[in-house]
């Protein structure tokens, strides 16, 4: 076994006043330059680079080592600190430089099979197989430190705010939150399944009944469904919930949070209380619920203009008839931007979002219009459209006719996309702000069937208990959703609290009295010995800290993510088992025969 040397400094920490100074560094080979006589070896650890130098100086055997050394060769150096006759201002080390004494060769590297270097732009699979090496990148080392960081103030903070952090269960039955749920089969209950939670929702109310007052959690949730560059099947929350609360109480003790978070972690005073914007507002805005404020663009609605309305245009006509609106977005300055052709790419990607077409109106230089829909409009009617927008000489108006949900969704889309390629999303502001009053059900399109907005555990505003009765399609829930530039970053709400108002909701629901006592019949006789009102959120760590690094994908801030395609590619899983297992659990595969 090589002999270890004791590590005095990390390597991103040596500088100009550390000169003369005898140090021990551990690390790996970023790169070794031989140059005859002269031999340079980059060494790398989770802090950075040190340029260590082998001259004449070096004790031969020193020296004959270091030129063996290859790419990412594990090795340890003693040597003595000095200054760079030639520096190099792009490393925070760069004016200083290690003279070498000993060297020590821990363990050799095959050729790596990718760079280890921030900017390499390999396949992504690649870098997940092999993850030990995309790890000892800078920037993925200081995405995980600085994870490390946001944990220790959460603990830090709301310890002082007087939560304890409680576990709840990770073998538990489904909880209603809308994915799909991760089974478990149970040896000992053959036939029967556990769920991976979606989260702790129904073990924190529970908690709230058993008197914890105050608890949260740094938590693995678990939900099969479609991923995407904000999506994991696995991924943390930091979850908490109190109880004797309303929203005020809950939203004031997060912003204390938010405040200390971007105070220490990154420098930015944000201003609280925190702006709140009612769903309705977001919708109508931003055509989002999770609106981005960083640029304008904002939605107006036309719906109601006699130029619109008495228009021979059948598009809006039939929008309107069918209950449904015309909006639009002024993009400024968007006229040169945006040509004919890359008005109809704008229209081809916006189609996804269900609208079948845009119309777009130009404000030329000389204060004339031109729009796909100049037939039907005159200068004077695109002049009314315009002055909607307040819309001045080089602006774009692009305008979308359909459902509301579908006029929403589809500017919503166009507005961020826009501002993406126009280059106004600065990712050095940081926008947050709560979206609140949502809608307490919502209807899904395929089914048409009642859903929860958030989940069916959450209050309606006191104001609109009433609707439930009436209209309950109108009532509004004590939810709440923290976003941070357009992105949902955490939710949450007051929960109910009440045995028979839970139930009417879960009639809402269409869940039968059987059906509710078979799912969480726990949770509703909980409720019936002295269940106190209550109330939480949960964030998604790995969200909040892919907005704070700057990173493109949350998996770039979680150690070992899953691809998209819910695989861990660097142990392969998931995989198939031994048949003696599944014999153990009572399953047998359909297709077992092939296994
Ligand atoms: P919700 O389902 O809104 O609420 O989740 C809370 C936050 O978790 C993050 N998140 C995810 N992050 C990565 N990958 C996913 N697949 C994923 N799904 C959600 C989001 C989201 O805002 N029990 C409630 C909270 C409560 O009411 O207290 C809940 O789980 O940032
Ligand atoms: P069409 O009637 O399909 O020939 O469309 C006439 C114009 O209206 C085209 O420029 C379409 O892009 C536009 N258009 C079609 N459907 C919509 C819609 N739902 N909202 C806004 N514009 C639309």
């Amino acid at each position: 076994m090589s002999e270890l040397f004791k590590r005095t400094n990390m390597c991103g920490t040596l500088r100009a006043a550390d000169a003369g100074k005898d140090v021990v560094l551990n690390g790996w080979v970023d790169r070794q330059r031989s140059l005859g006589g002269l031999i340079f070896v980059n060494l790398r650890d989770r802090t950075g680079i040190t340029q260590i130098a082998f001259d004449e100086n070096t004790p031969e055997d020193v020296f004959q080592l270091a030129e063996t050394l290859r790419g990412e060769y594990c090795v340890g150096v003693k040597g003595t600190v000095r200054e760079r006759s030639s520096k190099n201002p792009d490393l925070p080390t760069g004016d200083i430089e290690v003279a070498a004494k000993e060297l020590v060769l821990y363990s050799k590297s095959e050729t790596p099979p990718i760079y280890v270097k921030d900017d390499d732009q390999v396949d992504e699979n690649l870098r997940l197989k092999y993850r030990y090496l995309d790890l000892r990148k800078l920037k993925m080392q200081q995405n995980l430190m600085f994870r490390h960081k946001v944990t220790k103030l959460a603990r830090d903070y709301f310890d002082e705010q007087g939560f304890n952090e409680i576990e709840t269960p990770m073998l538990v039955r489904s909880t209603p939150e809308g994915a799909r749920d991760y089974l478990v089969p149970s040896r000992v209950n053959q036939g029967m399944f556990y769920a991976l939670p979606q989260s702790p929702q129904l073990f924190k109310q529970l908690l709230m009944v058993g008197g914890c007052d105050r608890y949260f959690q740094i938590v693995k949730c678990f939900r099969d469904e479609d991923l995407r560059a904000d999506r994991q099947p696995e991924f943390t929350q930091i979850d908490l919930e109190m109880s004797f609360v309303d929203m005020d109480d809950i939203l004031a003790i997060q912003e204390g949070f938010l405040k200390r978070l971007f105070h220490e972690l990154k420098g930015v005073e944000i201003e609280t209380p925190l702006r709140r914007i009612t769903w309705q507002e977001a919708m109508d805005r931003y055509g989002s619920d999770k609106p981005d404020t960083r640029f304008g663009f904002e939605l107006h609605d036309l719906s109601d203009l006699d130029v619109i309305k008495g228009s021979e245009f059948a598009v809006f006509q039939n929008a309107l008839a069918a209950g449904g609106s015309v909006r639009g977005i002024c993009v400024t300055g968007g006229s040169p931007v945006y040509s004919r052709k890359k008005i109809d790419k704008l229209t081809e990607e916006t189609k996804k979002f269900g609208v079948k077409g845009l119309v777009w109106i130009r404000v030329e230089e000389g204060g004339e219009y031109k729009s796909s829909v100049g037939k039907f409009f005159d200068a004077e009617a695109l002049s009314k459209i315009a002055a909607e927008f307040e819309a001045k000489p080089g602006d774009l108006i692009l305008i979308a006719a359909d459902k509301n949900k579908v006029v929403w969704d589809s500017l919503g889309f166009l507005r961020r996309h826009i501002a993406d390629q126009m280059g106004l999303l600065d990712p050095n502001q940081f926008n947050l702000l709560w979206v609140t009053e949502f809608p307490m059900f919502e209807q899904d399109e395929e089914t048409g069937d009642i859903k929860a907005m958030h989940h069916p555990f959450t209050h309606p505003m006191n104001e609109d208990i009433p609707l439930l009765d009436t209209d309950p399609m109108k009532a509004r829930a004590d939810a709440y959703d923290i976003v941070l530039n357009g992105v949902e970053m955490g939710g949450g709400s007051i929960r109910i609290h009440e045995d028979d108002l839970q139930q009417k909701i879960f009639d809402i629901l269409g869940i039968t009295k059987e059906e509710s006592r078979i799912k969480f019949g726990f949770l509703l006789d909980a409720f019936k010995y002295g269940a106190p009102p209550h109330g939480g959120l949960a964030y998604g760590l790995d969200r909040m800290v892919m907005l704070l690094t700057g990173s493109k994908s949350i998996r770039d801030v979680m150690a070992f993510p899953k691809n998209q395609n819910a695989q861990c590619v660097l142990s392969d899983a998931p995989n198939i088992v031994d048949p003696a297992q599944l014999d153990e659990l009572g399953i047998k595969l359909e297709s077992g025969e092939d296994l």
